[in-house]
């Protein structure tokens, strides 16, 4: 008996990282696939976004005669690696009622594997309507650093339109503070926008603080960003948090890599670094900051 998920994707190292430290799921990549021990079934967001196609496999494919009992009185959907019409042709040849909407079941064969599952296992690639994309991003790293997020925590949000974080935060705790000189397109009763720059609205960030997080995605050099952090960290609560997003204006992995050493050196004056990870939700040139107020 063999069980094994492959999932094919363009970021395979990303997110395998990711469900290692979301789920403890462990796994191997092999080119744009990874192959993980063991079958799961929960699809959150980001294995949606980030994911082609899902294999769910159980058997070693002997021959389709044998898969043919196992499928008798369900509706199949296939789902196959490469020579999907020649299964398709194949199963109905013997008599097995396909149906790409219709189905009661997928059977999911790649290479010399297959599985049956039930159809909550296809994956289904809708998607919740937020205000940007970056909504993701926030999500992803609340679940990848295990923020403790709370109902009755204020967050002050840097950099907040159009509003993706400003969202995910208003939707979670009591208070959401938002800097940015641009329009935001997202209201709510706990979203207050303050609509300058940060360095030049710390009188209004006082009034609302203190502060539970400090989330800041300022499009901006890091180290400038960091300076900011340094004065404004006087608002954040002690053991406060920090998130932050590191934009490397340095392209070349060298100038990234100094970049991040000058953005960490910078902060520890008054945040303990707890990580920097390269998010799946992050571009190619960012990368995702988690500190804490010491
Ligand atoms: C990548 S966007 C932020 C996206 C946002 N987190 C979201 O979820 O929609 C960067 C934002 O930083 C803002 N920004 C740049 N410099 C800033 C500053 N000094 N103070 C406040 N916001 C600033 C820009 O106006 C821009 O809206």
């Amino acid at each position: 008996m063999y069980l094994l998920t492959v999932i094919e994707t363009e970021v395979p190292r990303r997110l395998l990282e990711y469900l290692s430290d979301v789920y403890g799921i462990s796994g191997e990549v092999r080119s744009r696939f990874i192959i993980l021990d063991g079958i799961f079934k929960e699809f959150d967001e980001i294995i949606k976004r980030y994911s082609n196609r899902i294999f769910f496999l159980k058997d070693k494919l002997e021959s389709i005669e044998e898969i043919a009992e196992k499928l008798e009185g369900k509706v199949i959907r296939v789902q196959a690696y490469k020579n999907e019409e020649y299964y398709l042709d194949e199963l109905s040849r013997i008599g097995i009622q396909l149906s790409p909407k219709e189905f009661t079941h997928i059977l999911f064969i790649f290479k010399k594997y297959y599985g049956i599952f039930p159809k909550e296992f296809f994956l289904r690639k809708e998607f919740y309507k937020k205000v940007s994309k970056a909504y993701y991003k926030v999500y992803e790293a609340v679940r990848r650093f295990k923020i403790p997020l709370s109902k009755d925590w204020t967050v002050l949000d840097l950099g907040a339109a159009p509003g993706g974080w400003t969202q995910f935060f208003s939707e979670r705790v009591r208070r959401v503070v938002s800097v940015d000189p641009a329009e935001l397109k997202v209201t709510g009763k706990n979203i207050v926008h303050i609509k300058k720059k940060a360095e030049e609205s710390l009188e209004e960030i006082e009034q609302y603080s203190p502060y539970d997080l400090i989330a800041c995605d300022i499009n901006d050099d890091p180290r400038n960003v960091s300076r900011l952090l340094l004065k404004i960290s006087e608002f954040l609560k002690e053991n406060g948090f920090l998130l932050m997003t590191i934009k490397l204006v340095y392209k070349s992995r060298k100038g990234a890599e100094r970049l991040i050493r000058e953005t960490v050196d910078i902060l520890r004056d008054c945040y303990e670094i707890i990580g920097v990870k390269w998010l799946v939700t992050n571009s190619k040139n960012e990368r995702c900051l988690f500190g804490k107020k010491v």
